[in-house]
């Protein structure tokens, strides 16, 4: 399980750097967390400069001995600093802007990408990857409609309660939550109107057969950082004889793997317009 999450967050920060054609002599990476960008763009650019900001001092600190240890301590700069701001970050410093996986927490998404408007120079590319989750969100609406229609079946209703601890309900609700209040359309139009230009955007949908799991491993699992894992979620919020209900239900699925996974990733790239090849020096 940890070498698939591995391999495919691997993926993820190259298909990010894909987008970047010319080497970058800097990158600034927001929300770095341990680094995974960093490290995918130094074994791409040995020589590149990279500063990596968060909000989490531990992360950073993590990154900081990582950076050691790889021996690129002198190229990478660690900056405690929210992506809605960038506070500290010089305007008009950085070739490159990327960021995995962590917009989606950020309440105030336009304002991020107008602060990686402001950092990156005339010309600089900013390229990310956020996930997808309002459609399992909605979901937990279609299970509550389910729950309603069958009153003689007791599942739907519970399953209904499970989903709606890890995504909120309703539609409202929806728009509170950083991680569910967004689309790939607003992403688009966030970049849009901090000024980006040449934008592209794409949607990747996968959806494959979940690998069977023991029902431990199962439960230590929740489907975004944000939300509680399952054993949690059957801990505080089911009586004992709705958690048998619910494990005689799901274990022997899970153990075999009959069910699917479906993620959305949203990537997005642009560049911040050169106003000096707009209008050459005469
Ligand atoms: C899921 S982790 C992703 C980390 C890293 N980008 C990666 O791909 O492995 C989300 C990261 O975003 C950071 N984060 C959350 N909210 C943030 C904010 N408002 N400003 C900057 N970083 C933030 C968290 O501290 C965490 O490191």
């Amino acid at each position: 399980m940890r070498a698939h999450v591995a391999v495919q967050t691997a993926a993820f920060a190259e298909k990010i750097l894909n987008h970047v054609q010319t080497p970058p002599a800097t990158m600034l990476d927001i929300g770095s967390g341990d680094g995974l960008m960093a490290w995918a763009a130094l074994s791409r650019w040995p020589r590149i400069d990279i500063t990596m900001t968060d909000i989490s001092p531990a992360l950073l600190s993590l990154a900081q001995r990582e950076a050691a240890s790889r021996g690129a301590a002198s190229q990478c700069s660690f900056v405690l600093a929210n992506a809605e701001t960038l506070e500290s970050i010089i305007d008009n410093s950085q070739d490159l802007v990327t960021s995995r996986s962590a917009l989606a927490y950020v309440v105030d998404k336009p304002a991020s990408f107008r602060a990686a408007f402001r950092v990156l120079k005339p010309g600089g590319i900013l390229s990310i990857a956020e996930p997808l989750f309002r459609e399992q969100a909605l979901s937990t609406s279609k299970l509550q409609e389910a729950a309603y229609a069958e009153t003689d079946n007791p599942l739907p209703a519970l399953l209904h309660r499970w989903k709606a601890a890890q995504f909120e309900n309703p539609f409202d609700s929806l728009q509170q939550n950083p991680i569910t209040s967004y689309t790939e359309q607003n992403l688009l139009g966030f970049a849009s109107q901090a000024g980006f230009e040449n934008l592209q955007m794409e949607l990747h949908v996968e959806e494959r057969q979940a690998p069977p799991r023991g029902w431990e491993v199962f439960c230590a699992m929740s489907p975004h950082p944000l939300a509680p894992s399952s054993g949690e979620i059957l801990a505080t919020r089911f009586s004992a004889v709705e958690r048998r209900i619910l494990e005689a239900a799901l274990r022997p699925r899970v153990e075999k793997g009959a069910f699917s996974i479906t993620s959305r990733m949203i990537y997005l790239c642009g560049c911040k317009p050169n106003i000096q090849a707009l209008n050459p020096p005469a």
